[in-house]
């Protein structure tokens, strides 16, 4: 999301402004900084950052603080940084050209700004294309700050979305990745409240039907949400990659009440291994957050079971951080950060046991990969369809190509081998 925004707002102030952009920020006559505020640490992080380039910019050179933590920490921003000229909250993008031009601009709020998906265009990957198709979250779990800085949810139309990917696709991206806080709840509120109603699924469908267009992910989808409707198109069409995050976030139905997340144990597993029998080469990825308050020993132990049970090709594991606005954030049983420090330990050392089975069954297997970019080791790289890393010895000619590749050397981040 903020690597999309982050994109919008360079193709706004390309167009408009006549910007450019510099890897110096000695150079620069403006300094963005787009942020998160999922964590705490990055929070912590974005005022050291404004220290450092504050030392370093040019003179007259504007800073801007952009995203989640410009959302909830406001004006509060010029306060702790009066080096600031202006805050531009997660659903302001658009209004980076006003922002410029005005001294301690702030723009925070979370209403419907349709403003924000007419944009121009800029993209940082010439290969695939991220496009949103919706924005903000109704979900309200409680650890999460999201819905505060991000608002509600609402769709972005179809034919938005189907034009922007078909501008994408002509212009080079094979790939379209399709983002959304929970894009398998798409279609239920527009802001124009004629727009038929529709879902996740048949969009699928619909951008599977632009021929230009090779590969479709998307990311985040509900485990909620996943109904068979859903993960029968998953299955079936053909440009849909075959790859899922299925954020767990925990195992214990107890704790998932908890963080109101909709869904049980049982609900988890059943979805997750219905995925596997349907598609057996798909990968699942997570996320997963240890040490939200009150979590017991068994509600951890539950959370390595369904890590023993679903086998997650990925996990994404984060120690949990109270956010402000949050209701978990006032839990009076906020657990001890050594105990949480201790499980998440314990997690990544199972998950790399998991893994290290994995990937012994890939040898041999072979993998449509869509190269993207030659790294530093000199070997060309891309994503299989079921998003694994693979690197091959290759042509510069084959950026851009969907090739096959037999796996030779399976490892546990990446895969090597060899084009067939
Ligand atoms: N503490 C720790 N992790 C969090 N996440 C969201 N809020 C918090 C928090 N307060 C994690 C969730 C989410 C991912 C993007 O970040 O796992 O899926
Ligand atoms: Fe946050 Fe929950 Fe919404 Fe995801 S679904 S963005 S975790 S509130």
């Amino acid at each position: 999301m903020n690597v999309r925004d982050s994109e919008h707002i360079i193709a706004e102030l390309e167009d408009k402004e006549d910007y450019r952009l510099t890897d110096d920020s000695s150079e620069a006559d403006l300094i963005l900084i787009n942020t998160c505020s999922v964590r705490e640490k990055p929070v912590s992080k974005l005022f050291s950052e404004i220290g450092v380039f504050n030392k370093h910019k040019k003179d007259g050179a504007k800073i801007g603080v952009c995203g989640c933590s410009a959302s909830h920490l406001g004006k509060d921003i010029f306060k702790r940084a009066p080096e600031v000229n202006f805050v531009l909250g997660a659903r302001n993008v658009s209004k980076i050209t006003k922002a410029i031009k005005s001294d301690k601009f702030i723009s925070v709020d979370i209403d419907y700004d349709e403003s924000n998906y007419a944009f121009s265009e800029f993209r940082n990957n010439q290969y695939k294309a991220f496009v949103n198709i919706s924005i903000g979250c109704d979900k309200k779990c409680t650890y999460c700050i999201v819905p505060h800085t991000r608002g509600d949810e609402i769709s972005i139309p179809a034919e938005l979305i189907i034009n922007e990917a078909r501008k994408a696709a002509k212009n080079g991206a094979k790939e379209i990745f399709l983002l959304g806080q929970n894009v398998n709840n798409y279609g239920r509120r527009f802001s124009d409240k004629a727009h038929q109603k529709m879902d996740f699924s048949d969009l699928l469908d619909m951008v599977s039907e632009i021929d230009e267009v090779r590969r479709i992910r998307f990311t985040s989808p509900h485990p909620l949400h996943m109904d068979d409707k859903f993960l029968e198109v998953f299955a079936k069409n053909p440009k849909v990659c075959k790859s899922m995050h299925m954020p767990l976030q925990s195992g214990s139905t107890r704790l998932l009440e908890k963080m109101k997340r909709g869904y049980s144990k049982e609900w988890f597993l059943n979805r997750a291994l219905k995925l596997r029998s349907m598609v057996p080469d798909a990968s699942i990825s997570t996320d997963i957050i240890v040490g939200f308050p009150g979590e017991s020993d068994e509600d951890f132990e539950d959370t390595l079971d369904v890590m023993k049970k679903v086998k997650f090709e990925q996990i994404f594991s984060f120690k949990y951080s109270p956010r402000p606005l949050t209701k978990a954030a006032e839990f009076t049983n906020q657990v001890d950060p050594q105990v949480a420090s201790q499980r998440l330990q314990r997690l990544q050392d199972l998950q790399e046991k998991i893994l290290d089975e994995i990937s012994l069954t890939k040898k041999d297997k072979e993998y449509k990969v869509y190269f993207e970019e030659k790294r530093n080791n000199g070997l060309l790289a891309g994503k299989s369809d079921n998003n694994a890393l693979v690197q091959v010895e290759g042509k510069d000619e084959w950026l851009g190509m969907i090739k096959t590749v037999r796996i030779t050397n399976p490892k546990r981040l990446s895969m090597y081998g060899e084009v067939i």
